[in-house]
C-alpha cells in the first residue's frame, strides 16, 4: 500500500469511529485542513520531478476526492442517527387521536332559566334582581307578611347574625322581595321577571336547602286574573312544547296576594298517573294571584287606579320534568356523567 492509500484508509477509520459532528470536523481538519497531510502533499508538489507531478496530482486529487465524499457521507449518517433517537425519545405517535380542547356544556338549571326567560322575554317581560341576603322587612313584612304571622314559620328561614345579634338580614326565601324593591324604583306600568336562587333550611328527597325560583309581576291599569291565566297557561305551553297541555287553577292563599291560585298541569310523565304525579294526573307548577292591596301600600302605588298580577314558580321542579330527571339532588351533585348529558 502506498503513503497515499494508508493515509486515505486511516482517515476514512477515524471519520467511523465519531458519532459527533464537532469532532467529524477536527478530523477533517487533519487531512484537508490549512495544514492537513494532504494539503501537504499537494503543496509539496513543486519539489518533485516536473515529469511525475501530472501522475502524482491527479493520484493525490482522487484521494482528495474519497476524502470528501466519505465526509459527506459520514456526515449525513450521523445526521439521521441523530433524528432517529430524537424521535425514538419523543416517542410521537401520529396515528395517536387528538387530546382535543374538550367541549363544555351549560348547566341543566341554567338551561331551564334561560328557556324560561326568553319565553317570558317574547312576551314583552324585563329581568331584575335583587339581594340574596334580604331584610326582614322586603321578605317578610313589606309582603303582607307581619311579625308573628304564621306564614314565616312555614318558610324555614335562615337567619344571618347580625353584629348587634339581632336577627334583621336572613337568605331570602322567595325572589318576592325583588317584587317590593322594583316597584320601589320603578312607577307602573310595568312588567318584569325576577329569576335568582333562595333558601330554606329543608333538606330531603325533593327540597334542597338552595333552589332557583322566578318571579313575575306585572302592573299596568287593566291587568286581570284572565290575562294572568292567558300568560301562564302560553308559557307552559311553551316550555313543555304541547299546545295541548292541559292546565288548571285551584284557589290557594299567599299573604301577598288576593285572589291567590296554584297553578296545576297535566302531568307530562304519564297518561295514566304515576308516582310523579302521585297518580293523580296534574302537577302542581306555581303559585300567583292578584297583588294585594297592602303590598301596594308599602310601596306606594295608588291600588284605586293599579292592578297587577304575581306568579312564582320552581326552576327545579321545571327542569325535572321537561328533562324527565327524577331526583333533585341530581343537580347539585355535580357528577359530570350526569351533566354531560346536557351537552
Ligand atoms: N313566593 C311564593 C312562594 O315562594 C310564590 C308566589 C309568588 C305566589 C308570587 C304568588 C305570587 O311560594
Amino acid at each position: 500500500m502506498t503513503h497515499l492509500d494508508h493515509l486515505l484508509a486511516e482517515a476514512i477509520e477515524l471519520f467511523n469511529r465519531t458519532d459527533d459532528m464537532t469532532e467529524l470536523e477536527q478530523v477533517k481538519a487533519r487531512y484537508l485542513g490549512r495544514h492537513g497531510q494532504l494539503t501537504e502533499l499537494l503543496k509539496g508538489l513543486g519539489k518533485i520531478p516536473p515529469e511525475e507531478r501530472p501522475a502524482v496530482g491527479s493520484r493525490i486529487n482522487q484521494a482528495k476526492e474519497a476524502l470528501e465524499a466519505a465526509l459527506s457521507g459520514r456526515r449525513e449518517a450521523i445526521q439521521e442517527k441523530k433524528l432517529e433517537e430524537q424521535l425514538i425519545g419523543e416517542k410521537l405517535d401520529v396515528t395517536l387521536p387528538g387530546r382535543g380542547t374538550g367541549m363544555g356544556g351549560l348547566h341543566p338549571i341554567t338551561l331551564a332559566l334561560d328557556r324560561i326567560q326568553s319565553l317570558f322575554h317574547s312576551v314583552g317581560f324585563t329581568v331584575a334582581s335583587g339581594p340574596e341576603i334580604e331584610t326582614d322587612f322586603y321578605n317578610f313584612t313589606a309582603l303582607n307578611i307581619p311579625e308573628n304571622h304564621p306564614a314565616r314559620a312555614m318558610h324555614d328561614t335562615f337567619y344571618v347574625d347580625d353584629e348587634n345579634g339581632a336577627g334583621e338580614h336572613l337568605l331570602r326565601t322567595h325572589t318576592s322581595p325583588v317584587q317590593i324593591r322594583y316597584m320601589e324604583s320603578n312607577p307602573p306600568p310595568l312588567k318584569v321577571i325576577a329569576p335568582g336562587r333562595v333558601y330554606r333550611c329543608d333538606s330531603d328527597l325533593t327540597h334542597t336547602p338552595m333552589f332557583h325560583q322566578v318571579e313575575g309581576l306585572w302592573i299596568d291599569e287593566s291587568a286581570n286574573f284572565s290575562a294572568l291565566k292567558g300568560i301562564l297557561s302560553d308559557f307552559m305551553q311553551h316550555f313543555f312544547e304541547r299546545d295541548d297541555l292541559p292546565v288548571r287553577f285551584r284557589p290557594s292563599f299567599f299573604p301577598f296576594t288576593e285572589p291567590s291560585a296554584e297553578m296545576d298541569i297535566g302531568c307530562v310523565m304519564c297518561k295514566t298517573g304515576c308516582r310523579v304525579c302521585s297518580y293523580t294526573g296534574w302537577l302542581e307548577v306555581l303559585g300567583c294571584g292578584m297583588v294585594h292591596p297592602n303590598v301596594f301600600k308599602h310601596v306606594n302605588i295608588d291600588s284605586q287606579k293599579y292592578v297587577g298580577f304575581a306568579f312564582g314558580l320552581g326552576v327545579e321542579r321545571l327542569a325535572m320534568l321537561r328533562y324527565g330527571v327524577n331526583d333533585l339532588r341530581l343537580f347539585f351533585e355535580n357528577d359530570l356523567r350526569f351533566l354531560k348529558q346536557f351537552n
